[in-house]
């Protein structure tokens, strides 16, 4: 039995994504009227994590639970990896333990080499690289968001601010999808080569396009306005000083820049915020923000994730076969 990890969307194709988020969507609307799929039933994640997280821990304890499964929750310095036990020795026990892994790393290497040596599927909930999980969920929000006419090619987003591992998630997403993504921010803090040459060759497939400026008139007609914490991420880490010093005040997303890309243009954020940073309250409580909304999606996408991959895994145990029959009489006798 074949499985699949998700540990970069480069490796899945437009259609894939596309039918992870509608199966996403579908489960939505499931649970929204009152029915719990029990598609994950018997089935535990364990969901290691090097860092602390809200959204993505909560998401994925919460689908588990509602798909009628069970999420362990490893903690930061709970469980070791590439440690005194090596991570081939983690992923092996693991895999005999749970149905499918997560993992929030410090390093993407640590989640690619779980993936290598488990036998169930492996989920990245974020690393140093990327957070495809964060794109799957924001894919959910921008079908669910599209404006009146438009496809998701017609849509242009741009990303402002600091060249995070989400701002490179979004612009994978993005244009693997055919959509136009720009990454407005300061130079020195932008997507860097390595960055842009895998956005070409995304590109090169999808007819999607991409730029990087620190021209501030890319926002102009915008659909989705993106962004996140000024970490210099790829830097040494900025002390509060460093960050308004680079970013502030023309990489704050405040009623000026909303209103310079349009009354179209719908405010995004992966969250958490550091409100009066890269956005004010007026923006992220107003109307043009679907910041919650997208938060609220981490979980939707996720489950679709989660159904998605376990799909064929699901059989792994079969009810009603001969075999189980014949174990659950055997079992029946010994305890009667
Ligand atoms: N957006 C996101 O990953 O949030 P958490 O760090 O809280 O999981």
């Amino acid at each position: 039995m074949k499985k699949t990890d998700y540990i970069t969307t480069e490796s899945f194709s437009k259609e894939e994504l596309l039918n992870i988020a509608n199966l996403s969507l579908k489960i939505k609307a499931c649970i929204e009227n009152g029915y719990y799929p029990p598609l994950l039933k018997h089935k535990t994640l364990g969901m290691i994590f090097q860092q602390s997280s809200t959204r993505t821990r909560v998401s994925f304890e919460t689908a588990m639970t509602q798909l009628g499964g069970h999420a362990q929750y490893l903690a930061p310095g709970q469980i070791q990896l590439g440690g005194h036990e090596t991570i081939e020795d983690t992923s092996t026990v693991l895999s005999r333990l749970d149905d499918i892994l997560m993992a929030r790393v410090e390093r993407h290497q640590s989640v690619v080499d779980l993936a290598r040596c488990a036998s169930v599927p492996v989920i990245n909930g974020m690393s140093d690289y990327n957070h495809p999980t964060q794109e799957l969920g924001d894919l959910c929000t921008m079908l669910e968001h599209l404006p009146t006419g438009k496809q998701l090619e017609d849509c242009k987003v741009v990303f402002v601010g600091d060249a995070t591992q989400v701002c490179f998630s979004v612009g994978l997403m993005t244009t693997k999808m055919g959509m136009e993504f720009i990454h407005f921010g300061p130079k020195g803090f932008q997507l860097n080569e390595r960055h842009q040459a895998i956005l070409d060759s995304i590109c090169a497939q999808s007819g999607g396009n991409y730029a990087v400026t620190d021209d501030e008139e890319a926002v102009v007609g915008a659909d989705f306005l993106y962004t996140d914490v000024w970490y210099g991420l790829y830097e040494a880490e900025l002390s509060e000083a460093e960050r308004m010093q680079i970013f502030y005040p023309k990489y704050q997303v405040n009623e000026q820049l909303l209103a310079k890309a349009g009354d179209q243009c719908r405010f995004m954020h992966c969250l958490p915020a550091t409100r009066g940073e890269e956005v004010t309250d007026q923006v992220m409580d107003g109307p043009q923000s679907i910041c919650f909304e997208q938060a609220g999606n981490r979980l939707t996408s996720i489950r679709g994730l989660l159904v998605y991959l376990m799909r064929d895994f699901a059989q792994k145990n079969p009810y009603d076969t001969d075999k189980q029959a014949k174990a659950k009489l055997e079992l029946e006798d010994l305890l009667s």
